[in-house]
C-alpha cells in the first residue's frame, strides 16, 4: 500500500508531540538546503520540512526543485523557527517526480490572473486559486446538502436537447452531420436534420428547468445542478459559453414561497463555507483588499470580503417590484446627472448590469430582489399577473441581485393555466406542437410551482470576491477561447 500519509491540513490541527507521519505533496520552496515548504492542496499552509545537513546526498538535495513531488517521512516537533508551529524532521525522503525548475512557470512570485488565465493547468498549484477551488467544492457540496435536508430529489436532466427553454435562441447545435458542405438538403435548400443522429436538430442546453418542472409536479420538490450552455458573444466579468446552473422547481409555490427559499438557500450555502473554509476565505479576503489598493477609493469596496459575507447572512435582501425599481432609478441624481450609459427611458425598459449594480451598491447597499417584471422582457413561461393595467402586463419573475456581481438568481413563479401559456406561446412565436410534453403537465393536475437557477460561478464569484468569472471556474469556455 503506497498511501499511508497523513493530509498537511490535517496535521497542521496537531499538536507536535514527537509523532512519526508520512506526509507527500509538491514543493514551494527550498531554501538554505534545508528548509522545504510542502504544499499538497489540502490547505494554503505548508508545511515546513527540516532536512539535517549532510544527512542527504547532494545528488537528492538538487532533485529538491520548486514543483517536485516528495514523500517524506520523520517526526514532528515543534518549530524553532518564526511563522509555523510545527516542523517535519525528515528522516526519509523520496522524489517521486521531478520537476525542471528552468521550464515550471510558476515561480515563487506575485503572478498577475491574467498570466495565471493562459497556465490554467497549473493555477490550482497557487495559494489563491486553491482557496478558490476548495471554496468552490464547499459551496457544491452545501449545495446538495441544503436540499437532501428539505427532501428534494436531485434530478439529472439532459445535456442535449431539442428545446429552447429560455426561448432566447443563444444555443450550441449538436450534429454529427458533415459540415463540409454535403449534409443533406431538404428541397427548399435547408438541412435535412431528419437524417441527424436523432433524426432532428438538437442543441446543447441551455437550462434544465422544463424537464425539472416534470419533476417538480411528480416529486413535489426537485433540484437540478449541472452544465449549461449559452452562445451569447458576450466577453465579460460575468459570462461564461458553459457554466453551472443549480435549478430548484417545486409545486405549490407562489412567487413569495420562491424568494424565501431563494434567500434561505444563499444565505444556508455562505454558512457553510464561512464555517468550513475560514482559512481559505481569510486568505481571499486580504487578497482582494491587497489588489482594491491599487483602486481610486471610491472604487474600492466599502466592506472586507468575510464583512460582506457576515452582512448578507445577518441582513433580509431587500425586495422590491421592478417598477419601483424603474421610479428609483428614474428619480437618482446619477440619472439626472446623465452618468448612466444607457438612459432611463422609462417603464418597459430592460435593466442593464449598470442599472442593476447602481441599485445594489450606491441605493441599497445590500442585494436586492426585484420582481413582477414586464412579460415583454421575461420568459415565456413566466406567470401572468392579473389585473394589470392596458400595456402594463407583467410576470411574476423575481431575479435576485448580488453586490458587485449583478444578476446572481433568475426565476419565476410559472404560468400553470394551459391557455395562458399557449397563447403566450403563440404570441412569442414558441412552438405549441413541439412543447407537447411540456404542456402536458398543466393538461394532468396543474399546480401552483415556481422555481429559480442560482449560476454557481456567480456564486462562487461572490463568495471568493473574484472579479472574473474565468477565475472561478477550472476550464472557462468564453467567445474565441477553449484551451485545455
Ligand atoms: O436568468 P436565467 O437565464 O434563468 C434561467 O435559465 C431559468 N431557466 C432559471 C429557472 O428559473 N430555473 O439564468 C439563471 C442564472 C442567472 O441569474 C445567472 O446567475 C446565471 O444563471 N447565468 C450565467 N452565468 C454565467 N454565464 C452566463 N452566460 C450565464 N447566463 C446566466
Ligand atoms: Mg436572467
Amino acid at each position: 500500500m503506497f498511501n499511508k500519509r497523513i493530509k498537511i491540513r490535517e496535521l497542521l490541527a496537531t499538536e507536535p508531540a514527537g509523532q512519526e507521519v508520512t506526509v507527500m505533496g509538491w514543493v514551494r520552496t527550498f531554501r538554505n538546503n534545508q528548509f522545504i515548504a510542502l504544499n499538497d492542496g489540502s490547505t494554503n499552509n505548508n508545511l515546513q520540512v527540516v532536512l539535517e545537513l549532510g544527512k542527504f546526498p547532494e545528488e537528492t538535495l538538487k532533485r529538491i526543485t520548486t514543483s517536485a513531488s516528495l514523500k517524506i517521512t520523520g517526526t514532528i516537533v515543534p518549530s524553532l523557527g518564526k511563522g509555523q508551529k510545527m516542523d517535519l524532521n525528515a528522516a526519509t525522503l523520496e522524489v517521486l517526480g521531478d520537476s525542471d525548475a528552468e521550464k515550471y512557470p510558476l515561480q515563487p512570485k506575485k503572478h498577475s490572473l491574467e498570466f495565471l488565465r493562459e497556465i490554467a493547468h497549473l493555477r490550482f498549484r497557487t495559494n489563491t486559486f486553491g482557496s478558490v477551488f476548495r471554496v468552490r467544492h464547499s459551496l457544491a457540496f452545501a449545495i446538495h446538502q441544503f436540499f437532501n435536508e428539505k427532501g428534494f430529489v436531485y434530478m439529472h436532466t439532459p445535456i442535449i436537447t431539442a428545446s429552447d427553454a429560455e426561448g432566447a435562441g443563444e444555443m450550441f447545435r449538436v450534429t454529427t452531420l458533415p459540415i463540409d458542405g454535403t449534409a443533406p438538403k431538404n428541397e427548399d435548400g435547408s438541412i435535412n436534420f431528419k437524417e441527424d443522429f436523432f433524426g432532428r436538430s438538437t442543441n446543447l442546453t441551455v437550462s434544465g428547468q422544463l424537464e425539472g418542472e416534470l419533476g417538480a409536479t411528480a416529486f413535489g420538490e426537485i433540484y437540478t445542478f449541472g452544465p449549461t450552455f449559452r452562445a451569447e458573444n458576450s466577453n465579460t466579468t460575468r459570462h461564461l459559453a458553459e457554466f453551472w446552473m443549480i435549478e430548484p422547481e417545486m409545486a405549490f409555490y407562489d412567487l413569495e414561497d420562491n424568494m424565501n427559499l431563494a434567500e434561505e438557500f444563499i444565505r444556508y450555502i455562505i454558512k457553510y463555507a464561512m464555517e468550513h473554509n475560514r482559512e481559505d476565505l481569510e486568505f481571499l479576503s486580504q487578497r482582494l483588499a491587497e489588489e482594491e489598493k491599487a483602486l481610486p477609493q471610491d472604487k474600492r469596496s466599502e466592506m472586507g470580503l468575510i464583512e460582506k459575507l457576515e452582512f448578507v447572512l445577518n441582513n433580509n435582501f431587500e425586495r422590491l417590484t421592478y417598477t419601483d425599481a424603474i421610479e428609483i432609478l428614474r428619480e437618482s441624481n446619477h440619472n439626472k446627472k446623465k452618468k448612466f450609459q444607457y438612459p432611463v427611458t422609462g417603464w418597459g425598459m430592460d435593466l442593464q448590469s449598470e442599472h442593476e449594480r447602481f441599485l445594489v451598491e450606491k441605493h441599497f447597499k445590500k442585494p436586492v430582489i426585484l420582481y413582477n417584471y414586464p412579460a415583454a422582457i421575461k420568459a415565456f413561461y413566466m406567470r401572468q399577473n392579473d389585473g394589470c393595467a392596458p400595456g402594463q402586463q407583467t410576470v411574476a419573475a423575481m431575479d435576485i441581485l448580488a453586490p458587485g456581481i449583478g444578476e446572481i438568481v433568475g426565476g419565476s413563479q410559472r404560468e400553470e393555466r394551459q391557455e395562458n401559456l399557449e397563447n403566450r406561446m403563440k404570441e412569442i412565436g414558441i412552438p405549441v406542437e413541439e412543447l407537447w410534453w411540456y404542456l402536458d403537465t398543466r393538461r394532468f393536475g396543474t399546480v401552483p410551482h415556481a422555481g429559480f437557477g442560482l449560476g454557481f460561478e456567480r456564486m462562487v464569484q461572490f463568495v471568493t470576491g473574484m472579479t472574473n468569472i474565468r477565475d472561478v471556474i477550472a476550464f472557462p469556455r468564453t467567445p474565441g477561447s477553449a484551451e485545455f
